[in-house]
């Protein structure tokens, strides 16, 4: 098998070293990859959403099989370009269609789904210039927190948790008015919960799917999750209080019937569902899907995954997920990333990275790295994820935060507080 994985980050670095683990792989591109990935395949210099050159280099390459890393391209319809083009209906695609996509791609639209197919999610209400006036009543009908959401793609930025109504208010009105672009002018009010968030991740073929795993993920930039929104700090794998009894809750009252409302609503869907959930008292609710795997969520679960990935994926292809086996494993995993000063606001790059040749007791998963005259230096805000497995998620992160102590570069910066609340 011949593939080409889309994506530059951690959460490819990781889908990679996964994939060069199988007897069944023969050649492994990345594109465009980053400085880990080039050391396990080769990285091609192919943007994720130049759908031509990436077919022609299909062509050329004989790709048996091209899987997708980040939601930009699936949004954009990857999944049906090669599906609708006769020359390339031979290559798997591994990713939803554009319909699937819009899971992701429409807050609006995958609320809507929610509704349609029962399964449980907070109250919401759309909003657009036409009736803004009535969203603006709607937010002061109900007591704060306020939870906005731009409609669409708005690179992990477009939400907005406010206490205060009028700022809230204000804030509604910004978004409508562009705040992110096209991508606010259909802004989705929701419910705030109270609970706990953590996510579960499904592989599916449209009919069977299997659930790969749970993960915590930490968001603010600061200790006690203060501070900016990130892409991610750090995980944690499996989700502690997330029992079989929880996990049970989830599959039937949401994994199960999402993939059944696919297949009732007739969209062809091949690939990973995140399921961005709240437990609330012992109850699952859900907040979102993305129609991707997480980052650095992806970097806690591939590790678990017994399973043969080269296999699984030909399984979603032909659409017999359901006749294979699926191993995950019982150890603990947990990641923590190593970032550059000032992120996720103004940050330098170029910074050279040391000692990763170091580290002993973890993964080293590399997400804006790349080679610059033969020195490996930091290319992003996250750097680098360091994945390590234990018998108990303490063990797991001991060795974690003894590698992020190892590698140096001007600049790095990580949290010390990764799982600290799940002790
Ligand atoms: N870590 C959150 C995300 O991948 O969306």
């Amino acid at each position: 098998m011949r593939i080409l994985l889309l994506g530059s980050g951690g959460r490819e670095h990781a889908i990679a070293w996964k994939l060069v683990q199988s007897s069944k792989l023969n050649k492994l591109y990345v594109a465009p990859g980053n400085a880990g990935t080039s050391e396990i395949a080769e990285n091609v210099d192919i943007s994720v959403n130049d759908f031509e050159k990436i077919e022609a280099f299909v062509l050329s390459n004989q790709v048996d099989m091209i899987v997708v890393g980040p939601e930009d391209p699936l949004v954009n319809g990857v999944y049906d370009y090669f599906k609708s083009n006769k020359k390339l209906s031979h290559v798997s695609v591994i990713g939803p269609s554009k319909a699937g996509a819009l899971l992701e791609g429409s807050k609006d639209y995958a609320k809507s789904f929610m509704n349609k197919y029962d399964i449980p999610t907070p109250k919401y209400y759309t909003v657009t210039k036409a009736n803004l006036d009535l969203g603006l009543e709607f937010l002061s009908s109900f007591e704060g927190p306020y939870v906005l959401k731009a409609d669409g793609l708005a690179a992990g930025k477009g939400v907005l948790i406010i206490e205060d109504l009028s700022e809230a208010q204000s804030s509604l009105e910004e978004m409508i008015n562009g705040k992110f672009g096209n991508a606010s002018s259909k802004v989705v009010i929701e419910g705030f919960l109270r609970g706990i968030e953590l996510s579960v991740f499904a592989l599916t073929d449209g009919k069977n799917y299997k659930i790969i795993g749970s993960a915590k993920d930490y968001k603010r930039i600061g200790e006690g999750d203060t501070g900016l929104n990130t892409g991610g700090m750090g995980a944690v794998s499996p989700v502690p209080f997330a029992d079989e009894e929880f996990m049970q809750k989830v599959e039937d009252r949401i994994v199960r019937p999402t993939v059944e409302g696919l297949q009732k609503e007739g969209i062809d869907y091949k690939g990973f569902i995140f399921f961005g959930l709240f437990k609330v008292e012992e109850d699952p609710y859900i907040i979102e899907y993305n129609v991707r795997m997480g980052d650095p969520e992806t970097e806690v679960v591939m590790p678990r995954i017994k399973t043969d990935l080269v296999e699984l994926f030909e399984s979603v292809s032909d659409e017999k997920l359901g006749e294979s086996d699926f191993e995950l494993d019982s150890k603990y995993c947990t990641t923590v990333m190593l970032v550059s000063g000032g992120y996720p606001e103004q940050y330098e790059k170029g910074k050279e990275i040391t000692n990763t040749k170091d580290v002993e007791d973890s993964i080293v998963f590399h997400a804006g790295t790349k080679m610059e005259n033969d020195k490996l230096v930091s290319a992003g805000g996250r750097v680098i994820a360091l994945s390590s497995y234990g018998d108990s998620m303490e063990e797991a992160l001991k060795k974690s935060y003894i590698s992020a102590n190892k590698i140096n570069f001007e600049g790095k910066y990580f949290r010390n507080d990764i799982g600290n609340d799940l002790k």
